[in-house]
């Protein structure tokens, strides 16, 4: 099964579970909207990847891992977008949820997909329960305090913005879960796998402020210009446009030199590589020659 199929069928199955019963049916719609159609996934795909580098030997739990990361992920969003936060009217290309639903709608979906992602780990346990509460440990450091992503957007109410804190907790930490937990799925240490992750996640933020200086809000699916809207420190405004594509490129590279010896080490470079063109095309990369 190609790795979209894994983490929908196991996306599709956690939702569910969060719908049975007498359940309130508006709470209900608004789990299944906060994640389909989803976005890039890239998360649950980066985990997938490297658990397949590793073997891959419990890919039960690799799935529940991928699917418990991305409902934290799409819980942060859902709540990013509140009022409280960012005041976004559209994500996904779509109304946000607390637009479509209602702000209490979108605080109660946004913590009941937060407790799903740890119960679906609790429920995949199997034969592994030690692999399992390495991944819940790993899962709650990179979502909480201190170094998770309430501490990420917990920055933007300090007078002063540790700048490089702030990203790697707002952005980063959801990346270094993805490795880590990618690792100890398939019976991993996590420490090797940190830099990956975070290596992939400030690439992951470079292009993000480039997309969010560069395109509009048809292509983002979501507001655009909302750093400078914002005033929040930014890759483009510090090194501008070709000085961040530089510095994408390399943050790239040592991205993919620090991947850790494993059977399937090639192959997960082709998909760092792949992920990268996708983030910024090789076109906009490729050096430019006078009077282009
Ligand atoms: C958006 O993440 C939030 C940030 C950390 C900037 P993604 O760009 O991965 O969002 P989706 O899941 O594809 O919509
Ligand atoms: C969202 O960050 C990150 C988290 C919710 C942790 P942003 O506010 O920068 O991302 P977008 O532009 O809304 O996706
Ligand atoms: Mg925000
Ligand atoms: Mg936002």
């Amino acid at each position: 099964m190609k790795i979209a199929e894994r983490i929908d069928a196991t996306m599709a199955d956690a939702i569910r579970s969060g719908q049975g019963g007498v359940a309130p049916a508006k709470l209900s719609a608004a789990l299944n909207y906060a994640v389909t159609p989803g976005g890039a996934r890239i998360r649950p795909t980066i985990l997938t990847s490297v658990a397949l580098a590793c073997g891959d030997d419990r890919p039960a739990l690799t799935n529940a891992a991928g699917v418990a990361l991305e409902l934290i992920h799409c819980a942060s969003l859902v709540h990013d977008d509140l009022p409280c936060f960012d005041d976004a009217d559209m994500r996904r290309g779509k109304p946000a949820l607390h637009k479509a639903f209602s702000e209490p709608l979108a605080v109660l979906a946004g913590d009941s997909l937060i407790v799903m992602g740890f119960q679906i780990l609790a429920r995949a346990a199997g034969d592994m329960p030690q692999r399992t509460l390495g991944l819940i440990d790993i899962l709650g450091t990179r979502t909480g305090m201190p170094f998770g992503i309430c501490a990420g957007q917990g920055w933007e109410s300090e007078a002063t913005i540790d700048l490089s804190a702030y990203h790697q907790a707002k952005t980063g930490a959801l990346f270094i879960a993805a490795t880590q937990m990618g690792a100890v799925a398939a019976g991993q240490e996590p420490a090797p796998w940190e830099e990956l992750g975070a290596r992939i996640g400030e690439a992951f933020q470079v292009a993000d402020d480039l997309r969010d200086a560069l395109c509009d809000e048809a292509t983002l699916g979501k507001p655009a210009g909302q750093d400078d809207l914002h005033g929040r420190p930014n890759a483009v405004a510090v090194y501008g446009v070709q000085g961040a594509i530089q510095r994408f490129d390399n943050i790239l590279g040592g991205a993919i030199s620090s991947i850790p010896a494993c059977p399937g080490e090639a192959a997960l470079a082709q998909m760092v590589r792949a992920y990268a063109d996708r983030l910024v095309p090789a076109d906009a990369r490729r050096p430019r020659v006078a009077g282009e």
